[in-house]
């Protein structure tokens, strides 16, 4: 174990989100547990994206064996490796295909999220343009040539294969705004990147252009921003896209067809190398990839190209095809990340420790006598419960944990997917721990999981 003190704001950060239920967004290492090798082949993927190539990764699990923690891993890691990054989570109103605004949507997200590792939270897309705008005028200086030359050039490669897509207009369209001091005009363009025109005469109007991105171009204004951060002095970008399953659970056959087929584009792009310096990873639970009627495996091209080696069983494993499976995490592993909460809530002080490691072997027997496999095989709640305990430790120091460990109670966390599919709106879909009885005084049940932008940001203890 590590005995590296945490800085109170990332500890604060990481034990927040834990105890709300949701993925912490930084701060990973200092609770991560296994998952080295999956980890290594992500990192030589990142690496591919930065050499110019593509990458495309299927992260299969079930329910709560920590797709969301390794995507969000992942993406941490990519920052760190001088990528940008885009993640959304895919749902009822954000697909990659849609003839309704739901993939524009989804891009407004992604947009909405994309993030530097100066501003790992989001929102960078304005200061990507801002530094490509800076980066030609600084090699201006030195080459000599004119700003608007330099930056009409880079743009030109662009354009040309933009084909019918106007970035590169609305790119230049910022850099005119810049020259000219036109505040307005550059946020317009901003906005049109960030895919917020609804229609293209608002779009003609502010920018005199003909398009906007809308449902049908969502993948390719991904590739040109992909080639477009590489201007702004960026290796690329990576595209999160979380519960894939929501695509599984479109009930209209031609609407789940049309999503697959952009999958289906984005790997034959990257298998073939035609992508440039993006990369994609989807997470997803096992019916969304194998189901044959309604997952990945029901579409014929995608299931040839998605089949995994036959030869990876019993123990064997291949991490150089695009599917990633994760185990779930075993009771060790659990034990690991028990032992390293501890270590976080006392912000890595060793001295500062709640809760003795009899205790915590006790609280995992008492979470399984109450829920049996469930406690480490779906987590979430038993780590939020863990995260209870402490905290009740910590205000009362008179407490015994021998006596508040048998009192934890633990709502058993029920994967939604298992819930019927057809028949009922599925934003109204309750997980159906949330009426479960509640832990500790003062922790109402939770809400159901934020996984939106923002959610964090709001969320106060
Ligand atoms: N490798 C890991 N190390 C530490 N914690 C993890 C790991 N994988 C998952 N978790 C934690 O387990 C819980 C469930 O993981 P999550 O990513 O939400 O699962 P999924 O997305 O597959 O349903 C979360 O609280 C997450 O923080
Ligand atoms: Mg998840």
């Amino acid at each position: 174990m590590t005995d590296s003190r945490i800085r109170p704001r990332e500890r604060d950060a990481i034990v927040q989100s834990l105890r709300a239920g949701v993925v912490p967004r930084s701060g990973h290492q200092h609770i991560q547990v296994g998952r080295a090798d999956e980890v290594l082949a992500l990192v030589s993927d990142i690496q591919r994206i930065a050499d110019g190539g593509s990458a495309v990764r299927f992260v299969i699990g079930e329910y709560g064996s920590g797709k969301t923690f390794f995507l969000q891993l992942v993406r941490a890691i990519a920052l760190e490796k001088r990528l940008v990054t885009m993640h959304a989570d895919l749902g009822p109103d954000r697909r990659l295909h849609a003839t309704g605004g739901q993939a524009r949507s989804l891009y407004a997200e992604l947009t909405r999220n994309l993030a530097t590792r100066s501003k790992p939270e989001g929102g960078a897309l304005a200061s990507i343009v801002e530094r490509f705008v800076s980066q030609a005028l600084a090699e201006a200086r030195t080459s000599g040539g004119t700003p608007t030359t330099v930056i009409h050039d880079r743009l030109s490669q662009l354009s040309e294969m933009t084909g019918k897509y106007d970035f590169a207009e609305v790119v230049a369209a910022y850099w005119t705004g810049h020259d000219t001091g036109n505040e307005q005009l550059k946020s317009d363009a901003v906005r049109w990147l960030r895919g917020e025109f609804a229609t293209r005469t608002d779009a003609r109007r502010a920018l005199g252009v003909r398009t906007i991105v809308d449902d049908a171009n969502v993948y390719d204004q991904l590739k040109l921003l992909a080639r477009f951060v590489r201007h702004a002095g960026y290796e690329g970008v990576l595209v999160g896209l979380d519960e894939m399953v929501n695509l599984y659970k479109l009930a209209n056959t031609q609407a789940r067809n049309s999503n697959y087929e952009q999958i289906l584009r984005v790997l034959n792009d990257c298998l073939q190398g035609s992508a440039a310096h993006l990369g994609f990873i989807f997470g997803g639970t096992p019916e969304f990839l194998l189901d044959t009627r309604r997952g990945l495996y029901s579409y014929a091209a995608l299931q040839s190209r998605l089949a995994e080696n036959s030869f990876a069983s019993n123990g064997l494993v291949d991490h150089s095809g695009p599917v990633l499976r994760l185990a779930n995490l075993s009771p060790e592993d659990f034990y690991v990340l028990l032992t390293k909460l501890r270590h976080v809530y006392a912000a890595g002080d060793p001295a500062a420790y709640l809760l003795p490691e009899q205790g915590i072997e006790a609280f995992m027997q008492h979470c399984s006598s109450r829920i049996g496999d469930a406690y480490f095989r779906t987590p979430r709640n038993t780590i939020t419960e863990f995260i209870n305990l402490l905290a009740i430790l910590d205000q009362n120091p008179g407490a015994d944990w021998r006596r508040l460990v048998g009192e934890v109670s633990i709502p058993q966390d029920v994967n939604p997917d298992l819930l019927p599919l057809e028949g009922e709106p599925l934003e109204q879909k309750q997980e159906a721990s949330t009426d479960s009885s509640p832990g500790f005084q003062g922790h109402t049940a939770e809400p159901d999981r934020p996984h939106q932008d923002g959610s964090l940001a709001t969320f106060r203890l």
